[in-house]
């Protein structure tokens, strides 16, 4: 996984538009008093989702202020979790998973999809701007590695043919189909196999 910076490119301002204050005065009134610094995870998830997607810098100044919170504090945790994006994004994200179960089973062949279809390095928009890629830790959907996420939609059990097909998709403004590519149903077993000994060498 790469490290993460902030772009070299940043707004000079940033304000929460009313749905965003609404949905942050939510979260705020669930902690007690004293203790509303816990919404920092939340509030730079709700700055991200207003800003197409990434957090710049004025904004994570903004949440340290609205949360009465040095700004390093927020900074850290915006740079420590790669669910936050501190640089634009297209607006196809794709998210390759490479920890360990998808990096035994073939991760780097979707990452090398990536390079091939979107961009030579990760957080860089594709030529047309529509899309960009990442390497993330994992993403919980391990029985299905390798696996990547555009957007909100998981794409399992994928080798690097069916990336490219997908990735071609994305490009062409088409969605394709989430779930698994081993026709598998969410991440039931193959061969109707139903204990870990009935079938040989399975
Ligand atoms: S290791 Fe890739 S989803 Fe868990």
């Amino acid at each position: 996984m790469s490290l993460r910076r902030p772009s070299k490119e940043q707004p000079e301002t940033f304000e929460f538009n009313s749905v965003s204050l609404e949905a942050a005065k939510t979260i705020i009134a669930k902690y007690p008093e004293e203790k509303q610094h816990s919404a920092v995870m939340a509030l730079l998830y709700i700055a991200q989702k207003q800003n197409n997607n990434w957090i710049p810098l004025v904004a994570m100044k903004y949440i340290a202020k609205f949360l009465k919170m040095p700004y390093i504090k927020v900074y850290e945790v915006a740079t420590f979790y790669s669910m936050y994006n501190l640089s634009p994004v297209g607006k196809y994200f794709v998210q390759v998973c490479t920890t360990t179960p998808c990096m035994i089973r073939g991760a780097n062949q979707l990452v090398e999809a990536c390079k091939e279809k979107i961009s030579e390095n990760e957080n860089e928009l594709s030529k047309d701007n529509s899309c960009s890629w990442m390497e993330v830790e994992c993403l919980g959907a391990c029985v299905n590695a390798p696996m990547m996420q555009i957007n909100n939609d998981y794409y399992e059990d994928l080798d690097k043919e069916q990336t490219l097909k997908i990735l071609d998709q994305i490009l062409n403004g088409e969605t394709p189909k989430p779930g698994s590519y081993r026709g598998r149903v969410n991440n039931e077993p193959e061969n109707n196999r139903k204990t870990l000994i009935n079938i040989k060498n399975a």
